[in-house]
């Protein structure tokens, strides 16, 4: 596990880890309400040159930006509505999906559909840092 305490205009350091190790895959985004899970998508996207809009995906289920990078928020879903919508084989297309409040439950599914995971749990510390666990499974 690696772990960062970072400002808002720290992230990049998360991002260009990312960018060099981690090119294929979901990425779990955890934490409370506020934490900063739809700010590191955005400045993943902002670093990779997209210039599009990134929101919580609250009521579409999907949103892509550029053709590599999809987001998702699996808060008003739940884990067995997102599989049914066939969730499971849109995270298997190539390239980086984002996945805000992904549980346990679906680290394991991924890992065992042999799906390249990572998840990122992020803590506020102070009003301006936070603390980033990152896991690769
Ligand atoms: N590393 C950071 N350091 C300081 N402030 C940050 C950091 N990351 C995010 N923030 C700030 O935290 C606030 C909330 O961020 P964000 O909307 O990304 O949270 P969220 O986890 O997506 O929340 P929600 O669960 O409500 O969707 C924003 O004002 C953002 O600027
Ligand atoms: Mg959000």
């Amino acid at each position: 596990m690696k772990k960062y305490l970072l400002k808002l205009d720290e992230i990049d350091t998360i991002v260009e880890y990312i960018t060099q190790n981690f090119t294929n895959g979901v990425i779990i985004l955890r934490g409370d309400l506020a934490a900063g899970k739809t700010t590191f998508v955005k400045r993943m996207v902002k670093y990779l040159g997209i210039e599009d809009e990134v929101t919580s995906p609250t009521f579409s289920l999907q949103q892509c930006y550029g053709d590599k990078i999809f987001h998702y928020d699996m808060y008003n879903h739940g884990l067995e509505h997102f599989i049914s919508l066939g969730m499971l084989e849109e995270l298997e297309r190539d390239g980086l999906h984002f996945v805000e409040w992904g549980n346990d439950e679906l680290v394991k599914i991924l890992n065992s559909a042999d799906i390249k995971t990572m998840t990122i749990d992020i803590e506020k510390i102070s009003d301006d840092k936070r603390e980033y666990k990152i896991c690769i499974y």
